[in-house]
């Protein structure tokens, strides 16, 4: 059996969801947790509940909705994503996937058509740790990595407490946060987020496996003094001992795998003053590779560079993890469904490794998971230059129902 969506609903939903929290650029600013993140959410709770879904929510805020199959003691399908943005972020990130998800339940509706096996779709909380760290809390706590009181504890930038966060917006729910049963598999659409489809020629990733990632914050201590009157050999500056370790973590794949890819993303400057020498400052690094042991090797490789540059220096260091994912790779049985799928509708797919980290990497957790990728134009993503064309997109949540279906009834 083949379903083809309803292509102008679908864009619709697409753009409707991508003025909630829209910026004048184009993109995204739909912070976890945020006030955009709180309409976000009501929008897609009444479209839930409007697509006949029986909807849950858990302690963290993970909302579910449900659609029976003729088969109620089956194990479902679990088709998931995220709706929270990067502080500046694009408008595919994330939402391609809920909206794809929340399509695929309409036609099924319209059409008619029962599965076998009831099938849930989910919005995962935090996906993008950009104002809360780590990254994929929500689907990480649900899959048993994280725990759930360390979690709420957690604080922004400006102090804000994430479980008062997620209460303030009205989505602390009352479900407990872990599989409510067994899954029989798992499937999540998201955009590449890099070039290698594009330069292929390709609109649609049968996605492979997911990188392992590890994610840290290195804070320099050093003396805030008079930059016109302190001398120069008497300085501890923090800001030098960052900008050392900056550069290094810049150099350090080379070093590392051919894959590996690093980067220090925010900084934060006390007291950041142009005539007062930099006392604190901490950089929040990312390492990631398909290879667990060179990531492992690499956050090594940052703790001894950030050391070596405090002693240059002159200042105190001291550093704390942030996130750590495993690298996975996806189950046959689920590449396969979204390898039929692509074949059926004729598309022009390849198999692809994920550089990106997704929630699927936690549903991989708890069941057999495939994942989906839609191209993305120059490889553009967690910047308002986001872009991947409607029929794009259209073709890619196509095939996330194709396969999504497949699984269901088998
Ligand atoms: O960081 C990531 O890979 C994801 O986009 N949050
Ligand atoms: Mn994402
Ligand atoms: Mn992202």
């Amino acid at each position: 059996m083949q379903v083809s969506l309803n292509k102008q609903r679908f864009i619709d939903s697409m753009k409707k969801q991508s003025k909630i929290g829209g910026t004048n650029g184009g993109g995204l600013h739909r912070l976890a947790l945020s006030d955009a993140d709180k309409q976000v959410r009501d929008w897609f709770l009444k479209s839930m509940k409007n697509a006949c879904l029986e909807v849950r929510i858990d302690k963290f805020g993970n909302m579910f909705g449900r659609r029976e199959g003729t088969d109620s003691t089956a194990d479902p399908v679990l088709i998931g994503s995220h709706l929270d943005s990067q502080p500046n972020g694009g408008i595919y990130d994330g939402a391609l996937g809920i909206v794809a998800a929340l399509e695929f339940i309409r036609t099924l509706n319209d059409k008619n058509i029962k599965t076998n096996r009831p099938i849930e779709i989910v919005n995962w909380t935090n996906e993008e740790g950009s104002r809360f760290q780590p990254t994929m809390q929500g689907s990480g706590i649900w899959a048993g990595k994280l725990n759930i009181s360390e979690e709420l504890r957690k604080e922004d930038e400006n102090g804000k407490i994430l479980e008062e966060e997620l209460e303030r917006i009205g989505y602390k729910g009352e479900e407990p946060v872990r599989p409510s049963e067994n899954y029989h598999a798992a499937i999540e659409l998201h955009i590449e987020q890099g070039p290698q489809l594009e330069n292929n020629g390709k609109s649609i990733g049968i996605v492979t496996g997911i990188v392992g990632l590890s994610w840290g914050a290195v804070t320099f201590d050093g003396e805030a003094e008079h930059t016109g009157t302190t001398p120069m050999e008497n300085r501890k500056d923090a800001l030098v001992a960052a900008a050392d370790l900056i550069t290094a973590i810049r150099r350090l794949p080379g070093s590392l795998g051919s894959h590996t890819v690093g980067s220090v993303g925010s900084i934060n400057i006390e007291p950041n003053s142009i005539n007062t020498i930099p006392k604190k400052v901490t950089a929040t690094w990312g390492i990631r590779d398909p290879n667990d042991e060179i990531v492992t090797q690499g956050r090594t490789r940052v703790i001894e560079e950030a050391e070596a540059a405090a002693k240059r220096e002159g200042v105190q260091v001291e550093w704390e993890d942030r996130a750590r994912s495993s690298s996975i790779r996806f189950a046959d049985r689920t590449v396969q469904a979204v390898e039929q799928a692509v074949e059926e509708l004729g598309y022009d797919a390849q198999t692809i490794y994920s550089g990106a980290v997704h929630d699927a990497a936690n549903m991989a957790n708890v069941c057999d998971t495939g994942m989906i990728f839609a191209v993305s134009e120059d490889g553009k993503s967690h910047t308002e230059k986001e872009y991947t064309s409607w029929d794009d997109c259209y073709k890619a949540a196509n095939t996330l129902a194709n396969s999504s279906l497949y699984l269901a009834n088998n």
